[in-house]
């Protein structure tokens, strides 16, 4: 299935408050499980002196259970979009687990325009997290290159995203499921997500082709992609 891609930004706010009042806890705590298990197996444990990045954080769940998963670890989400990063601050405030967040803040960027130089970052970043964001990216360049600046010899990197489907009848029965779990405006967005993933092949070559190859790129599932390790 060709690729069909999809505005960067999730800034509509019926498109945000549908994103956002959508229960996706398993498929969230699933992934903090394996961002720590790929920690453990570094023999990286995480504390004071270290900075997590979750970009395309969205309205923060991720970046909730990964400040509360480390709590010694300054959190930060960055977002492109000023609806998002509201309810993400709102989130927090609202959230029973509010004594537990103080470690985290958000900061509201393009990606794009983040520099690891950028006063807003003041440590290096030691786990560099994204998830349901690359395939956001028009162009896969401009994903890659901002991890690539973000990211020092010792940041661990865990982005993990949507897998394109290989052709439209998969594309439209993944939708059909998502149709009888979540509202019309969520499931709509589902499909368009699903027509602007990646393929494996697609990430690994770009890998391959641009130096990238200390990276690994694997298939998690059959719906998943996940790209990690040190550039
Ligand atoms: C599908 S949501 C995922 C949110 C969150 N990571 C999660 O898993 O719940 C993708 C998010 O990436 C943000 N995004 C997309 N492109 C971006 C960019 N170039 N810079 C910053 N944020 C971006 C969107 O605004 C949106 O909030």
């Amino acid at each position: 299935m060709e690729r069909i891609p999809e505005p960067e930004l999730m800034e509509k706010k019926d498109q945000v408050i549908s994103y956002d009042e959508a229960d996706f806890s398993e498929g969230e705590f699933n992934l903090v499980n394996q961002i720590s298990q790929f920690l453990l197996r570094k023999k990286i444990s995480l504390n004071e002196k270290d900075l997590i990045v979750d970009l395309g954080c969205g309205p923060g769940n991720i970046s909730e259970k990964l400040a509360i998963k480390w709590p010694n670890t300054e959190v930060v989400g960055i977002d492109g979009s000023k609806e998002m990063i509201l309810r993400a601050e709102n989130n927090k405030e609202i959230s029973k687990n509010k004594r537990n967040l103080k470690n985290l803040r958000y900061i509201c960027s393009d990606i794009k325009d983040i520099k690891l130089t950028d006063f807003l970052l003041k440590k290096e970043i030691s786990l560099l997290v994204s998830n349901s964001l690359i395939h956001h990216i028009t162009h896969l360049e401009d994903f890659f290159n901002t991890i690539r600046s973000l990211s020092s010899n010792s940041t661990l990197n865990f982005h993990k995203d949507l897998k394109r489907p290989l052709d439209e009848k998969t594309a439209l029965e993944l939708k059909a499921q998502c149709s009888t779990k979540y509202n019309k405006i969520l499931t709509n967005d589902y499909y368009a997500s699903l027509r602007a993933s990646y393929t494996f092949k697609e990430l690994k070559n770009f890998t391959l082709r641009n130096d990238l190859s200390s990276l690994e790129v694997f298939e998690d599932g059959d719906k998943y992609l996940i790209v990690y390790g040190n550039l």
